[in-house]
């Protein structure tokens, strides 16, 4: 038993390194739907239907556990999954709420009612999908009050990063921080709504301005859930090597995963 990290294909390898590093003693199972990303293009039950596989899957790994490292999924299918198909023995956790507990400075696992915060302003960048779910806006209003969001859905800069093409995916970047900005032209605070973002965090900042405090998942994701396994230490398991599962062909989505965290990586098909 391990927990699991389900993602849509190579870019939750970002919050895979961030929850391996700060939990070393806990094994994981990475499972990317490597066949069938992107899903920042794809329609809600497109979405709702390869994540209850892929999830499904982590769960036959033994992982009563399941991440959501894809914001996409978080965003589009997870609510659905919790509500009326994960089972009561497992638990399946999306990366949003982490985000927005931070951001509105609250305590990991806070369920408290909604309050008013320091920020007023807050633009969020991610894909089509997740935009157009809306999840975070409602993820957001579970736990703060007055709060403008802005969203800005970022089509081509997945494409860009996972192509290698660093100096587009800049300059896309830039392109989609001017466009929020003729619609929120000082947003306090920016969310990088999406695993492949962080490897252009420094774009986004350079482009917002360093006024802006901009959030970032793998970070945050991994604190909680390190809080969320002290107090439910049951679902850490007894596991001791990680593994990576893929849908796609086992040696190109090794050989690219080891281009995109610049470090040997091995997967074997799920
Ligand atoms: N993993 C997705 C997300 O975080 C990005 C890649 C995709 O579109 O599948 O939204």
């Amino acid at each position: 038993m391990a927990v699991g990290v389900f993602d849509s294909g190579l870019g939750g390898l970002t919050v895979y390194e961030a929850v391996a590093k700060r939990l070393p003693d806990v094994a994981f199972v990475y499972y990317g739907d490597n066949a069938h990303a992107p899903y920042g293009v794809r329609d809600a039950e497109d979405i709702y239907q390869l994540t209850c596989r892929g999830v499904e899957r982590l769960w036959a790994e033994g992982c009563d556990l399941v991440i959501l490292a894809c914001n996409t999924a978080s965003a589009a299918a997870l609510k659905r999954m919790q509500e009326s198909w994960v089972p009561k023995n497992k638990r399946v956790l999306g990366v949003f709420v982490p985000l927005i507990e931070a951001l509105t400075e609250r305590q990991w696992g806070d369920n408290s009612p909604p309050r008013e915060v320091a920020v007023k302003h807050v633009a969020l960048f991610a894909t089509p999908a997740t935009v157009a779910s809306r999840a975070f806006q409602r993820e957001l209003a579970y736990r703060a009050i007055g709060v403008d969001v802005e969203a800005q859905p970022c089509g081509g800069v997945v494409d860009a990063i996972e192509s290698g093409d660093e100096i587009l995916a800049e300059a896309l970047v830039r392109s989609h921080v001017e466009a929020l900005k003729r619609r929120m032209p000082h947003p306090e605070a920016a969310i990088l709504g999406c695993t492949h973002y962080p490897l252009m965090q420094k774009a986004f900042q350079e482009a917002l301005g360093d006024n802006v405090a901009v959030y970032s998942q793998a970070n945050l994701v991994a604190e909680s859930l390190a809080d969320y396994l002290t107090r439910h230490p049951e679902f850490a398991g007894p596991g001791k090597v990680s593994k990576f599962l893929t849908t796609g062909d086992p040696v190109s989505v090794s050989s690219k995963a080891t281009q995109f965290l610049r470090h040997p990586i091995k997967f074997e098909a799920a």
